[in-house]
């Protein structure tokens, strides 16, 4: 993402934001593992989609319209004793140069700076809620402004939710985004095959989770998205299942979702396939009515249409699907009214995505679906997950867990599916698998 990109960006947030406002927004906090082991630094997505600015311990302020600084960053100081244990900081010059803030301050001159800028403002944007530090500063920063009323200040009148303007912002994804995206995709796409070459019975689930992010990581991927769930025969039927600590045996499905995050991106891909490299039958007859349902669902995703139409696409195809199987018994419509499928499909059929995983962005609008526009990139990826002792359904049907996930934004014309580089057909698995071997 360039420089002038994200000046793009805290442009049009200042146009919606007018004259009188005040705009702050704190980066991620460091988090603690255990002890002195910290998690790999994470910046604040809403932040960092503003700033670029990769370091924590840092508030960005914006207030359109004033005169000196519209942007103003608070930022770690330069240390030369803590950059040489930590390495280099950015600095109050660093934040200027390198990352076009007009002005700086050291971090540890917020609470004498805010309150006075807070003065000047009548309208403040401030997501309260997610920053419990930061919220109880705010609070006294406005007691402080109340306490000068007699000296004629007269403070913030209004609180608006900047991460509701932020947010939809972010769910409409730039050419530059969409590229970054496609490249994540790409990589984490790329992997799945490399698992499908790899995978074979008496292989760990946690194996095949290592070889996915050694494969992203050798790619330059250097995070992933979320956990990768590598899960083999009854593990697929837990959707989130992050153990992998079982051994895939023969005769079993594989369920793998798994996505690397790049430059801050996400990318979100689950493959299903046979451990040996073989559907069986019943498998067979559940991969393809899973497929043609995440085929069906994709076709939905085309610009005027809404959020709820791919996964009612889905719905119609699976639970028609069941009760050709003999699965579900009844009438479709009767039983798609009483949501008789989710008792093997029970959630959703994808969600937004972009810099956080389940990403940002309304789903509904004034309480009806959201149409899909250009540029909105989202998951599709419905599954079926049959667990052993499924009361009334024959056992040749126990222990199928399946989930299809494709990453796909809207186009002006329809879709483009970022993770296509991932086989998805029985015939390419199969053969890609049988290549494996
Ligand atoms: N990997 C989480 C999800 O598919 O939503
Ligand atoms: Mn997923
Ligand atoms: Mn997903």
């Amino acid at each position: 993402m360039t420089r002038a990109e994200f000046a793009r960006r805290r442009r049009q947030l200042a146009r919606m934001m007018g004259p009188g406002s005040i705009a702050i927004l704190p980066s991620a906090p460091v988090a603690h593992r255990n002890r002195d082991a910290e998690y790999p630094y994470r910046p604040d997505s809403d932040f960092f989609y503003l700033t670029g600015f990769p370091e924590p311990e840092a508030v960005a302020v914006l207030i359109p319209g004033r005169r000196h600084a519209e942007y103003v960053l608070f930022c770690r100081e330069r240390d030369p004793e803590k950059e040489m244990w930590e390495g280099a900081r950015a600095g109050q010059e660093g934040a200027k140069e390198e990352y076009g803030a007009d002005d700086s301050f050291p971090i540890g001159d917020l609470d004498d700076i805010l309150p006075r800028m807070l003065e000047q403002c009548e309208r403040v944007f401030y997501a309260m809620g997610c920053n419990p530090d930061l919220d109880r500063r705010m609070s006294e920063w406005i007691g402080q402004v109340r306490t000068r009323a007699r000296a004629g200040v007269q403070g913030p009148l209004e609180f608006v939710a900047l991460d509701h303007y932020l947010h939809d912002m972010r769910l409409y994804k730039s050419r530059s985004e969409i590229k970054t995206m496609r490249q994540a995709a790409r990589i984490s796409a790329r992997a799945h095959r490399r698992l499908m070459q790899l995978c074979r019975p008496g292989l760990a689930e946690w194996r095949l989770e290592a070889e996915f992010v050694y494969a992203c990581v050798s790619a330059g991927a250097r995070y992933q998205a979320y956990r990768p769930i590598v899960g083999g025969g009854a593990n697929g039927c837990v959707l989130h299942y992050v153990d992998n600590g079982d051994e895939l045996r023969d005769g079993d499905l594989v369920l793998v979702d798994a996505g690397c995050e790049l430059e801050w991106y996400a990318s979100d891909i689950t493959r299903t396939y046979p451990v040996n490299g073989r559907f069986s039958p019943s498998q067979r007859a559940l991969y393809e009515l899973v497929l043609k349902a995440q085929l069906a669902a994709i076709a939905k995703v085309q610009p005027g249409n809404h959020w709820d139409d791919p996964h009612k696409a889905a719905v119609r195809v699976i639970t028609r699907g069941l009760v050709e199987l003999g699965i579900l018994r009844g009438q479709v419509s009767s039983l798609i009214r009483r949501e008789a499928y989710k008792r093997f499909y029970m959630h959703r059929t994808g969600h937004w995505l972009g810099m956080d995983v389940h990403d940002v962005g309304d789903y509904k609008i004034d309480g009806a679906w959201r149409l899909l526009e250009p540029g909105m990139v989202l998951t599709v990826e419905p599954g079926l997950y049959i667990p052993a002792g499924s009361k009334g359904v024959a056992k040749k049907w126990w222990n199928i867990g399946i989930r299809i996930e494709d990453d796909v934004v809207v186009t002006r014309d329809g879709h483009d599916i970022l993770s296509k580089d991932a086989p998805k057909t029985v015939a390419e698995i199969e053969a890609l698998m049988e290549r494996g071997k």
